[in-house]
């Protein structure tokens, strides 16, 4: 293959993808079914490969089709935008492709990697604080049932779980479905992580919590694991930590935060009271992939205590690795991966530029616009809040004027604003009733985006009453 050649088409290409993101006109998808797609790009491997000039219009052939989460109008996801900074991070990262267990293969990222969790810990208020970059919120989560497990039941490194110890978790009704996949992979079951009720915000109630956990041990259990949620998934509510943490004290419970949403709220100081007493906290997941905007993945789990992780992981012999040559701690052996990606680099390139006042605004930018999006829907008579804003997500349903079911109504709704590729946006269920859902993830939002955003969903609602009207005349 040509470098030269290759390279600046790419190159081009991706200048001419980035330049046009946002430009007037352009979809944030060109929506295809899974059948039709199929026929646009020849997807399978052939014996003899394919020429240069082919192999540049296939990436032409991929952008095209992809979703634009660098759009404005990708309101889908709790992650949206794109980072110059992290964009050149993330090519640096691939360019010079190595994994991260050890210093001898990557020096400079390894110190980037524990600045970035010394800066986070700073943040989060952990003084003799550790942490690692893992692949994603869910596996941080699970990284944090993992070593509270094995705090309580340390024999389970070498022995296994006992199911006899009937050890078992508490979370909200509203937490991420992660918690119950963590239980799965440990051996605890997810039949053992118990829901405590939230209250009209979604967030979750301490009495009902310290209930359950009496209730727990009645019943001989060995209640041992608490997550927080700040923010959940649906609504963006914080759980009261600094109510919980008193519980999980009494009860010597590890308090997890899942900060996997809404942990980046941390940097603002206006509204990282949301995260009152994260300090007295076990482990925080904080995922800089999502309201950071930091390409995916990128992910940190940061624990209390130093050591704690590096006790998780058994002492398997592992001197083809790790030499321990260059006094340093190699991260290696705190993961439970062996070849682990760079994804620390994108962040400290994004911080460096921004700098912590930077990315404070731009946190504050996300609650701004959330707000404001939350005013037009109150100010809008075709539009219902569904629950009160708590933070970045607002929830909300179109109001049809005519007789129809109004769930079948928004889902039509959302589908044809998708499929049209003006604005796209998620859905879920709240107390069985669909809402929409609007997440101000992207640190670049303006006014008139979300002003656009709320255009096209009105636009499409009277859309679609006038063709029912007409079908039913
Ligand atoms: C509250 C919460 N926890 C965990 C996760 C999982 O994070 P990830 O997608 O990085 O695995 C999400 C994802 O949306 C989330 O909203």
């Amino acid at each position: 293959m040509n470098t030269n050649y290759i390279l600046s088409d790419t190159f081009e290409k991706m200048r001419n993808y980035l330049n046009t993101n946002n430009q007037e006109g352009i979809a944030t998808v060109k929506y295809q079914s899974p059948a039709n797609l199929r026929t646009s790009i020849d997807f399978a491997i052939n014996e003899t490969g394919i020429s240069e000039n082919e192999f540049l219009e296939l990436i032409d052939s991929y952008l095209d089709h992809s979703v634009r989460t660098g759009n404005k109008q990708f309101f889908n996801q709790l992650y949206a935008g794109y980072n110059l900074p992290a964009f050149i991070g993330e090519l640096i990262t691939t360019l010079t492709n190595t994994s991260m267990y050890t210093y001898e293969v990557a020096p400079v990222a390894t110190l980037i990697e524990t600045e970035m969790i010394e800066l986070m810990n700073q943040y989060t208020g952990y003084e003799k604080g550790d942490g690692i970059f893992v692949s994603g919120g869910s596996n941080a989560n699970l990284i944090a049932m993992f070593s509270a497990r094995n705090r309580i039941a340390p024999e389970s490194r070498f022995l296994g779980y006992d199911r006899n110890q009937r050890l078992v978790a508490f979370v909200s009704d509203q937490a991420h479905y992660s918690f119950d996949t963590a239980a799965n992979v440990l051996g605890i079951g997810s039949s053992q992580v118990i829901k405590i009720k939230s209250d009209e915000k979604g967030k979750m109630i301490p009495s009902e919590l310290e209930k359950e956990i009496e209730a727990s041990l009645i019943r001989g259990e060995k209640p041992f694991f608490v997550a927080a949620t700040c923010a959940t998934t649906l609504l963006g509510a914080y759980d009261p930590i600094h109510l919980l943490a008193p519980i999980c004290k009494k009860h010597h419970i590890w308090l997890h935060a899942d900060g996997s949403f809404g942990g980046s709220a941390i940097l603002s100081k206006e509204n990282s009271l949301l995260l009152k007493g994260i300090e007295q906290t076990d482990s925080f997941t904080w995922n800089p992939h999502k309201l950071m905007n930091i390409p995916l993945i990128c992910s940190a789990l940061l624990v209390k205590e130093r050591g704690v992780l590096q006790h998780n992981i058994t002492d398997i012999n592992t001197d083809y690795i790790y030499h321990d040559i260059d006094y340093i701690e190699d991260l290696g052996k705190k993961s439970i991966q062996c070849g682990r990606r760079v994804d620390a680099v994108k962040l400290w390139f994004a911080w460096k530029y921004y700098g912590k006042k930077g990315y404070e605004a731009r946190i504050d930018r996300l609650f701004h616009m959330a707000q404001y999006a939350e005013t037009l829907v109150n100010n809008s008579e075709r539009l219902q809040l569904m629950a009160p804003r708590q933070s970045f997500s607002v929830c909300f349903r179109y109001k049809p004027t005519i007789e129809t079911n109004i769930d079948a109504f928004n889902l039509e709704l959302r589908e044809s604003l998708r499929k049209s590729g003006k604005s796209i946006v998620n859905y879920g269920y709240l107390n069985n009733e669909l809402v929409i859902r609007l997440v101000a993830a992207n640190g670049e939002l303006s006014h008139e985006d979300i002003d656009e955003f709320f255009f096209n969903i009105i636009n499409i609602g009277h859309m679609l009453e006038a063709e029912k009207n007409e079908t039913t005349k």
